[in-house]
């Protein structure tokens, strides 16, 4: 049976003696039953609640309907009442902490705590001690602080490739103007080669004159002429970012995809030294097996253009793979990686270079692409989707 509170009648200093008694004892059994953080709690409630808890009931039973006379005697016990649930509370509190401790052994072992509750308390102090020690043999707690994202890794791969060869790094702003993002990359408007670049433009421009309105840049060529306006040859640049095109996503395409462009401009500068720099940029990315080729192709800003490929890494070239068709080649062996050529004379018209002194090239490939190959990634997608358990594989 549970202790209840009795309503006392009787105010005798004897029958006030038995009740106190009765009191301390049930409060002794209950706090000797907490053994975790839970019970504790309950037993907190049952004796201190402001509104029901035990010490509130001796005060309305006891106190208040103790007659004139008595309610100082009575006064007084549920003072000291009060002092000691509060202290037996707090002993329970550390007792039920204590009971959660874990069990270390560092030099010592842990005895049971004591009954008596100096003893106690020596315990506590001393596990409390044992549990803050640092035991500085045990490894290290490891931060988890993320995993460069694969598109970025790749972009930084690329970088250095070129860094190595003496290029520095320019960047450009991915809202572009019509005249960067086209013109002046010798896309006359209205001109059909926009059409293969399926634009996101900005709404609301038809006021501006063309060549000021603003689109999602769609390649990182616009670099190019920033560059060339705020740097004289000899240029040597690769410009990594962000580009938009207006794609449906699906396994192969995303609106959003990121681009490394890349310029030399000096005087003497042939289709040569495009193919040889090209040439190492792929060996160093997928291997020195791997063999390059170019094939023409058509940017308005290029003359002669190329599309660079480079022989399938998976299966050597061969377009076979375990006696049956290369499915990531088509079975032909090459797969196209990159879109390059000579500068256009009529680019070097817009941005001030002498066309008749100087020469260059350009080249602008795609990051996921070179990701999705040197990965074995099979869908774009997953590069953006931000799920940690794909994320966490290039930790
Ligand atoms: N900007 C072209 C594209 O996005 C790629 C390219 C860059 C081609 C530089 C030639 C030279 O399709």
């Amino acid at each position: 049976m549970p202790y209840t509170v009795p309503k006392l009648t009787d105010f005798t200093p004897s029958a006030l003696d038995s009740a106190v008694r009765e009191l301390l004892s049930a409060l002794d059994q209950e706090s000797a039953a907490v053994g975790s953080e839970n019970d504790w709690k309950a037993f907190r409630d049952r004796w201190m609640a402001r509104k029901t808890g035990i010490l509130t009931q001796i005060n309305d039973l006891w106190l208040k309907a103790a007659p004139g006379p008595n309610k100082r005697d009575v006064g007084q016990r549920v003072n000291e009442l009060r002092k000691t649930v509060e202290g037996m509370v707090e002993v329970a509190q550390k007792k039920a902490l204590f009971a959660q401790l874990p069990t270390v052994e560092v030099g010592g072992e842990l005895s049971v705590p004591a009954k008596d509750f100096d003893a106690f308390e020596k315990d506590f102090r001393a596990a409390l001690i044992l549990k803050q020690k640092i035991d500085v043999t045990l490894p290290g707690i490891r931060r988890p602080i993320g995993a460069e994202h694969p598109v970025i890794k790749t972009m930084n791969e690329i970088i250095g490739v070129f860094r190595n060869l003496g290029y520095s790094v320019e960047e450009g702003p991915e809202i572009e103007t019509d005249y960067y993002n086209f013109e002046a990359l010798n896309f006359p408007p209205n001109h059909p080669a926009r059409d293969t670049q399926d634009t996101l433009f900005i709404a609301g421009q038809e006021s501006k004159p063309l060549r000021d309105r603003l689109l999602l840049r769609t390649h990182t060529s616009p670099v190019q002429i920033r560059t060339m306006q705020k740097m004289r040859p000899p240029v040597r640049v690769v410009c990594p970012g962000k580009v938009h095109r207006n794609d449906a996503p699906d396994a192969t395409h995303s609106p959003i995809f990121h681009q490394v462009e890349g310029l030399a401009v000096d005087t003497n500068i042939t289709f040569c030294d495009l193919k040889g720099t090209l040439d190492h940029a792929m060996k160093a990315l997928f291997g020195s097996s791997v063999k390059t080729r170019f094939y023409p192709s058509f940017f308005p800003f290029t003359e002669p253009s190329a599309d660079v490929q480079i022989s399938c890494i998976f299966c050597d070239g061969k377009g076979t793979r375990d006696g049956a068709p290369c499915r990531n080649c088509k079975a032909t062996g090459w797969i196209e990686l990159l879109g390059c050529g000579m500068v256009d004379p009529n680019v070097y018209g817009f941005v001030d270079y002498d066309a008749t002194k100087v020469s260059g090239f350009a080249f602008g490939m795609g990051v996921e692409r070179i990701a999705i190959l040197k990965y074995g990634v099979d869908d774009i997608q997953l590069f953006f989707q931000g799920d940690v358990r794909f994320l966490e594989q290039f930790g």
